[in-house]
Order: C-alpha cells, then sequence, then structure tokens
C-alpha cells in the first residue's frame, strides 16, 4: 500500500507539473513566457520531443501559437520564437515581439518528452494614456468656456478622469459648484484595441474674479504606478475684457 502511494506520488510529480502565473507588458514591449520543462536524460532527444503552446484569449478563443512535432517547429502566430539552442536544454520559453492588446490572454505551453509537462501563464496587456490638453485657454468677460482633456491610447478599459482647479493656493474639484460643469465622454474603442476618452470643463467668466488660475485634468489608470499613478496637465485659464 505505501509502495503503491510513492508511486503514485512520483507519477504525479513527474508527469504534471501544472503552474500558472501572471505577467503584465506594455504595448510593443518584448516578453518571455517560462515553459522549464524537465528531462529523463541528460540532454533533450529530438525524436521523442513535442511541443505544444496554444492561447486562450478574452473571448475564450483558442489558437495555436507553436508546435514541434517528429522535428520539426512551425509557427502559427507572426511575432513569436521557440529559441531551438534554448529547446535542447529543457528550455521552451515563448518570446513574443511588439506585443499588441490582442496579444492578452492565457499561454499554455505543453510539453511530452515522454513525460508530460504543462506550464501556463497569464498575460495582461497595458498601455498608457496620453494626456492632452490646451496650455492656454481664455474667457470673454461674462462668458463660459469649455476646455477638453484628451486621453488617448490606453488599456484596460478602466480610467477615471477628474477635473481640479487651483486659485492660489487653494485646490478644489470642479464640476460641484456652480461655476464649473464637468462632462465625460463615452470610451471610444480604437482598431488597435486600445480605448480613448474626452473629458470637458466649462467654466464661467466669474470663477476667476479677474485673476488666474489653473485647470488640471487628472487622469488615474493602472498603468500609473505609485507615485506615477495619476497625470497632471496644467491649463492656464484667463479672462479677456470685453
Ligand atoms: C538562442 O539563445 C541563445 C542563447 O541564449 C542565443 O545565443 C541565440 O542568439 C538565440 N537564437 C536566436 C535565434 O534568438
Ligand atoms: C508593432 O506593431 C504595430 C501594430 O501591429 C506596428 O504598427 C508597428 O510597426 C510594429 N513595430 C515594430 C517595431 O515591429
Ligand atoms: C480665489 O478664490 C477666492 C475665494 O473663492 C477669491 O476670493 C479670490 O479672489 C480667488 N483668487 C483668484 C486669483 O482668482
Ligand atoms: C497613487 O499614488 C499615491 C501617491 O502619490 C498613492 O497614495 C495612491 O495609493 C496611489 N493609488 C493607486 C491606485 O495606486
Amino acid at each position: 500500500m505505501t509502495i503503491k502511494l510513492m508511486v503514485l506520488a512520483l507519477y504525479c510529480k513527474g508527469s504534471l507539473a501544472e503552474i500558472t502565473r501572471e505577467l503584465s507588458v506594455l504595448v510593443g514591449n518584448e516578453v518571455t513566457l517560462s515553459c522549464m520543462f524537465d528531462t529523463p536524460h541528460k540532454l533533450v532527444e529530438w525524436s521523442a520531443l513535442s511541443i505544444e503552446w496554444n492561447m486562450v484569449d478574452k473571448h475564450a478563443k483558442k489558437s495555436m501559437v507553436y508546435t514541434l512535432e517528429d522535428g520539426r517547429a512551425h509557427v502559427y502566430k507572426e511575432g513569436s520564437v521557440v529559441n531551438e539552442t534554448c529547446l535542447r536544454q529543457s528550455d521552451a520559453s515563448l518570446q513574443l515581439h511588439n506585443v499588441t492588446v490582442g496579444d492578452e490572454g492565457l499561454y499554455t505551453c505543453r510539453v511530452i518528452n515522454p513525460l508530460i509537462y504543462t506550464e501556463s501563464t497569464a498575460l495582461k496587456v497595458l498601455a498608457l494614456p496620453s494626456v492632452l490638453l490646451p496650455e492656454k485657454a481664455t474667457v470673454r468677460e461674462g462668458q463660459e468656456k469649455t476646455i477638453q482633456c484628451d486621453v488617448t491610447g490606453f488599456y484596460p478599459e478602466k480610467v477615471a478622469v477628474t477635473w481640479l482647479i487651483q486659485n492660489g493656493t487653494q485646490t478644489i474639484h470642479a464640476g460641484l459648484g456652480q461655476l464649473s460643469r464637468v462632462c465625460n465622454e463615452l470610451a471610444v474603442h480604437n482598431p488597435d484595441g486600445t480605448y480613448s476618452i474626452r473629458s470637458g470643463i466649462t467654466l464661467h467668466s466669474s470663477v476667476l474674479r479677474g485673476g488666474e488660475i489653473h485647470v488640471i485634468c487628472q487622469v488615474e489608470h493602472q498603468t500609473y504606478n505609485g507615485l506615477y499613478n495619476r497625470s497632471l496637465h496644467q491649463s492656464r485659464f484667463t479672462v479677456q475684457p470685453l
């Protein structure tokens, strides 16, 4: 009974090592997805080796990335590489070059050697937003002015755009009072898979009271980590007399 259990334990250890990890990469960068299998002999026997790399995207659609069978490699996905020198040393890691939003998904390698080994990586793709705000704006006395903040090319979709008004040492959140209105448009899905959003603030000239204020478009997105999780773009706002 004890021997039977031990054999079973060994069999499980050697045949199936399932690892799933998470990895994040910025659009346009390169990433390596690990697949380090065990070899019963020191060197990999080419004829006994079979490899399959597949990917399941966020719509649960499965596609083949790379296969090696009967000593022949087949690359299905452009820009993906399994280095053959490394492969002979039990490393079937997959390199992806110039990552795009469409590369996001669960990648799994399955090696038959003849032991079976699988390793998975959930790849998350991130794209940093670009924030554009006019540097200057003027409003006529007694009138209103709308300033647009364009936040483009980000991924994932979740983003928060808020406005701050700085008057001397005072900083207030805009859109709460009567002198300013904030309007956030719906996010647009770009052809490359990223998102863009536009936010506008409408200010009445009386918010200035003859002086000058700074209008700040504040963006919060997953790609801004720690200290850099928000981007402040300042706009100078002045009144033009009638
Ligand atoms: C494969 O990896 C080896 C060693 O890491 C490296 O010297 C070689 O340039 C790589 N080959 C390709 C085609 O990238
Ligand atoms: C990376 O991919 C994008 C989109 O597919 C393409 O426009 C760009 O030219 C590529 N860059 C390189 C260096 O291959
Ligand atoms: C800043 O706000 C205070 C009170 O809201 C106001 O009295 C002051 O004139 C403002 N300063 C400028 C430069 O707009
Ligand atoms: C954003 O950065 C500030 C420090 O500047 C930090 O206190 C805050 O927790 C960060 N928020 C997120 C969501 O990372």
